[in-house]
């Protein structure tokens, strides 16, 4: 089941990405949240996502691993939630996007990755936006299979310092476990290894799945291929959005 044989591909540092071709056309500012299952490749997309639509990409998990990093009393709350690949409670995560979409940068635009989780977040989002005098103009639903999740999610490393998603066989840095970007120390989440993965993704059918029937019947949601090299969904995402966006 884990053994790899990815495609050989182009890496995507070795040439212009989407996003940079894109910015020399003239930024564009969306509202968007991403959903889809643990390792689908929310973190991944939401970089080049942000810095393409020049929007913030606000990320609850981002937000708690840097807590946990930190030893703050939110940080020791999360890991214990997070370690268990259960959902941190939905007041204290409320609280913190509340606090996170009421600052400047994120007035003319945002990307959410991993808000919301559940049904009642995502009126507990209505309620934030209303209140900011703003709307969500789009939910992008990262669709991959089972299979692809688990490749994706046993390979991933993360930067210590900066935060950036690799992935050992799928988009690895130059050196083993040193990111290229910032030098930082690579390391493996807590929360990846088999059975917490398998856990989140029972979390994630029970209580995140719905969110595709809500926003769908809402109109607000499109779904897109995640599978494929990751520019490649890259490229799909930012066309799929640039629709929705002013
Ligand atoms: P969170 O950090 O949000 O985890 P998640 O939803 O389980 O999603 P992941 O980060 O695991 O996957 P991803 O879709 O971002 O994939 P990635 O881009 O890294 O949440 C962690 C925990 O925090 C939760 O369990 C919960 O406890 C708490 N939490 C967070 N938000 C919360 C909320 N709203 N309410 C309550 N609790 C909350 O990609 C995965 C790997 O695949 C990487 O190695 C990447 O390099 C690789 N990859 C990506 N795209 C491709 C591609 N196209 N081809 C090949 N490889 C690829
Ligand atoms: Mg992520």
């Amino acid at each position: 089941m884990l053994a790899l044989d990815p495609p050989a591909r182009q890496s995507v540092r070795e040439r212009p990405t989407v996003a940079a071709k894109a910015n020399d056309e003239g930024k564009r500012r969306v509202r968007v949240v991403l959903v889809g299952p643990p390792g689908a490749g929310k973190g991944t997309q939401a970089e080049f996502i942000a810095e393409h639509f020049d929007i913030p990409k606000i990320s609850t998990g981002d937000i708690f691993r840097s807590n946990v990093s930190g030893g703050s009393d939110l940080g020791k709350l999360a890991k214990k939630y997070m370690d268990a690949g259960d959902l941190v409670p939905d007041e204290v995560t409320n609280a913190m996007v509340r606090d996170r979409l009421a600052q400047d940068d994120a007035k003319a635009g945002f990307l959410l990755d991993g808000f919301p989780r559940n049904i009642a977040q995502a009126y507990e989002l209505d309620s934030m936006l209303g209140d900011l005098g703003t709307t969500l103009d789009v939910v992008l639903d990262l669709e991959v299979d089972n299979e692809e999740v688990v490749r994706r999610l046993s390979g991933r490393r993360l930067c210590k310092k900066c935060g950036h998603v690799w992935h050992v066989e799928f988009d690895p840095p130059k050196v083993e476990d040193v990111c290229d970007k910032c030098g930082g120390e690579l390391y493996h989440r807590d929360d990846d290894y088999p059975e917490t993965v398998r856990h989140r993704l029972d979390v994630y059918v029970s209580q995140t799945r719905p969110l595709i029937e809500f926003y769908d019947q809402r109109k607000q949601l499109v779904g897109m291929d995640a599978h494929g090299p990751v520019e490649d969904v890259t490229e799909r995402a930012i066309e799929s959005l640039a629709a929705f966006a002013d």
